[in-house]
């Protein structure tokens, strides 16, 4: 007897309802109702047809990634699913919430899929470094054809229902609300219709002009190397669906499972699989537990409108929360909502919102150009320059002005929280909310907990970065709290190591093999040279850079010369002034390295520094620091992050590094190293 299945018939419609919470993934309990479910109603004449739903929050979510590399139990999926198929009785499937990975290829299985129009289908498995591995890559072509299933599945995003309904991947929209008395009602038009039934499997229309055309899908590739760069999903992926095209259905189902083995078998997607449920680790946090009460938050306001004070702005409008905006001057003011406007009307042109959508936007911002305007939000970010004084002088006012039982956040980059919170009379509703440039792209936002932060406070802002579509990471207080602090450890090594032989283009390289967008040095001349090398008082390599006021991309070049188009070449005057800094550090040249040397010597000191965050617990867990930096600093998620990384690199490989480099390795790494131990599982 299945314990999370329920079987009932309605008028001669066997309805199967499945409901597996949290999200019904098709792991052993799952599988076992199908089964139970579709035998039964197989063999009951009295059941002309059936509807497939899932109770609780969504149908299927997919697989159950958590049985992926253990021993298979209980029924097999592609036996349920080669049942449902092989019926001759119409199966509609009924889906709300989300029906992805796996649970989108059950629904390909049954004759027909209808879904109420909140709902949301797709094959999301390239995020996990996988491929739609039951029988995804073959269906869903022969459903919307190559191109579309292609992008679907290498892009992985779900498709909403309506979206879903015009290119084929559902047949209907159910009422929301309704949907099982909807599915019954469809189930039933067909028995009247009496249709033959059609598999999915059977259909040819879509795929035949693909057949023998093997440049369509090498061109495929091609045409998006950038985006695929280092990936291994996508590129089976469109080999799986070459195969659709190319081979009669059971074969092209074989190629699948290879392709798929391929994939479930090798590192990109233990890292990315070890990377979801890291992700969703870091918003539990031991002593705050889920139930803690959360504040409401109707109403925010930024101070600071300048780059960051904008972007964060622009997080609550999108989610239709209003924000009243302060800044010192008019202008300030002005300039900051040019900014906003000039980036909603930037995703207006692309067609991404309508122009009525962003004056909506806009008409819930409250410029103000003083901090009283303040007095009844429910959450005040402070987003000024990064001086200690003035922060403290506007919380200090803040504290006389906001009403009680507000939250008042920081977004400082490294300034310590409770010095700020010590300028308040109640340092408990005192947090540090540290978003990412640029603020309404990246989708990391640090949760700093000083040493008085309430429980309701550090809950309520772990759950604020999730309404606005970020991922929350709980820090301690310290400089540079977890992302910038490990991340500053790769710009130290790599101005180091520029001064001792290797050039700005090989690190560079390097770097961009590993996976990064771009190397140190290429970011440092895109945000330019005065930005990053601004305040030391010392001479420094970017300060000679400057000197010769090379600033990077904006003017002269910086590490590198630009052409008009902003392409790239070493550069001769950059190597000359490398060279005499070194010189006047007295600093040997001629050190050559391997690339993997030079990963090594850049990234292991990240690594050593997350070690070091752990064990003063600044960062409650290794896999925190991975989802840090894969969401702050666009770390390569198919490496896991530094941590994960650094466990398939091996401990003892790091901890040898970093002595051969002369840098003392964390005592915890060397502990680990020795017992053949782990940091991030
Ligand atoms: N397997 C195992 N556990 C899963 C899971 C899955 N497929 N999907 C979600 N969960 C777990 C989460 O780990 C979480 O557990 P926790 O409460 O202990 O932390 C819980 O379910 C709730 O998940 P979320 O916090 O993510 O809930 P949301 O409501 O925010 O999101 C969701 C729901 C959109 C369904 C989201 O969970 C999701 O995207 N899940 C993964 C979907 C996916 O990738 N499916 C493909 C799987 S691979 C596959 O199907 C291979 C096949 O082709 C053979
Ligand atoms: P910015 O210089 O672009 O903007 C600061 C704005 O604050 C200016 O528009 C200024 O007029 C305004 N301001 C100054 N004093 C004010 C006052 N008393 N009242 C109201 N407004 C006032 O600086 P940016 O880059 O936006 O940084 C702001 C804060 O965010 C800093 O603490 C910084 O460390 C932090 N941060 C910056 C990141 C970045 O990449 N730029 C990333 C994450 C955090």
């Amino acid at each position: 007897m299945s314990e999370v299945g329920t079987y009932d018939v309605v008028d001669g419609i066997g309805v199967i309802t499945v409901d597996n919470p949290p999200v019904n993934a098709l792991g052993v309990k799952t599988r076992v109702a199908l089964d139970e479910g579709f035998r039964k109603f197989a063999d009951d004449p009295s059941v002309k047809a059936i509807v497939l739903t899932c109770g609780g929050r969504t149908f299927f979510a997919g697989a159950d990634i958590s049985e992926f590399g253990k021993p298979p139990q209980g029924p097999n999926l592609h036996e349920v699913m080669a049942l449902v198929e092989n019926l001759k009785k119409p199966v509609v499937a009924a889906i709300h919430g989300t029906a992805l990975g796996g649970g989108f290829e059950v629904a390909l299985v049954c004759h027909y899929r209808i879904a109420v129009p909140s709902a949301k289908v797709g094959l999301p498995e390239v995020a996990l470094g996988l491929l739609p591995g039951a029988g995804g890559t073959q269906r869903l072509p022969r459903i919307v054809g190559p191109e579309a299933a292609l992008d679907i599945m290498t892009g992985g995003k779900p498709v909403g229902a309506k979206k879903a309904l015009e290119v084929g991947m559902i047949d209907a929209l159910a009422t929301e609300g309704q949907l099982r008395e909807d599915g019954i009602a469809f189930a039933r038009k067909l028995l009247m219709e009496a249709k033959p039934l059609q598999r999915v499997r059977d259909r040819e229309d879509k795929i035949a002009d693909f057949r023998g055309k093997p440049e369509f899908f090498d061109g495929y590739l091609a045409r998006n190397a950038r985006a695929f760069r280092g990936l291994k999903a996508p590129v089976n992926i469109t080999r799986a669906v070459q195969a659709a095209v190319d081979l009669p259905f059971d074969e092209g189902m074989k190629r699948e499972r290879e392709l798929f083995l391929e994939l479930v078998s090798g590192p990109q997607s233990a890292a990315l699989r070890y990377y979801f449920f890291a992700e969703r680790q870091a918003a539990k946090i031991p002593d705050v537990p889920a139930d803690t009460p959360k504040l409401p938050i109707r109403k925010v306001g930024v101070i600071g409108a300048g780059t960051m004070g904008g972007g964060i702005t622009m997080n609550f409008l999108n989610v239709g929360i209003p924000v009243t905006l302060v800044e010192t001057t008019q202008e300030a003011l002005d300039r900051g909502l040019k900014v906003i406007r000039r980036n909603y009307e930037g995703s207006a042109a692309k067609g991404r919102m309508t122009q009525q959508q962003v004056e909506e936007r806009m008409a819930l911002i409250t410029p103000a150009l003083s901090m009283d305007a303040l007095a009844n939000v429910d959450l005040v970010i402070e987003a000024v320059f990064e001086e200690m004084g003035l922060k403290k002088e506007i919380f200090g006012k803040l504290d006389k002005i906001v009403r009680q039982g507000a939250i008042l956040a920081s977004n400082t980059s490294f300034l310590d929280i409770d010095e700020i919170a010590s300028a308040t009379s109640r340092p408990e509703w005192v947090v540090g909310l540290h978003f990412f440039s640029p603020a309404n792209v990246m989708r990391l936002l640090e949760v700093v907990r000083g040493a008085k932060t309430s429980k309701e406070v550090i809950a309520t802002s772990m759950d604020l970065g999730k309404t606005i579509g970020k991922v929350s990471v709980l820090a301690g207080v310290c400089f540079g709290f977890i992302a910038n602090r490990v991340m500053s450890k790769r710009s130290l090594a790599a101005n180091e190591l520029v001064l001792r032989g290797p050039t700005p283009q090989q690190i560079d390289k390097a770097l961009f093999d590993y996976g990064f967008a771009m190397g140190p040095f290429a970011m440092t001349d895109l945000v330019g040279l005065d930005v990053i090398g601004r305040g030391s008082g010392e001479r420094t390599l970017n300060g000679d850079l400057v000197a010769l006021d090379r600033l990077g991309q904006k003017k002269n070049g910086g590490y590198y010369d630009y052409d008009e188009k902003r392409k790239a070449s070493p550069s001769p005057v950059a190597a000359k002034v490398i060279e005499d800094f070194a010189a006047y550090k007295g600093i040997e040249r001629g050190l050559t390295l391997s690339d993997e040397e030079i990963v090594g010597r850049l990234l292991f000191p990240v690594v050593n520094e997350g070690v070091k965050l752990l064990e003063e617990g600044i960062a409650l867990r290794a896999s925190d620091i991975d989802v840090a930096l894969i969401l702050g600093y666009n770390w390569p998620a198919f490496t896991g992050g530094p941590m994960h990384w650094a466990d398939s690199v091996g401990l003892q490989k790091v901890v040898d590094s970093l002595r051969s480099m002369g840098i003392e390795p964390a005592k915890t790494l060397v502990e680990r190293a020795q017992q053949g131990g782990a940091l991030a599982k």
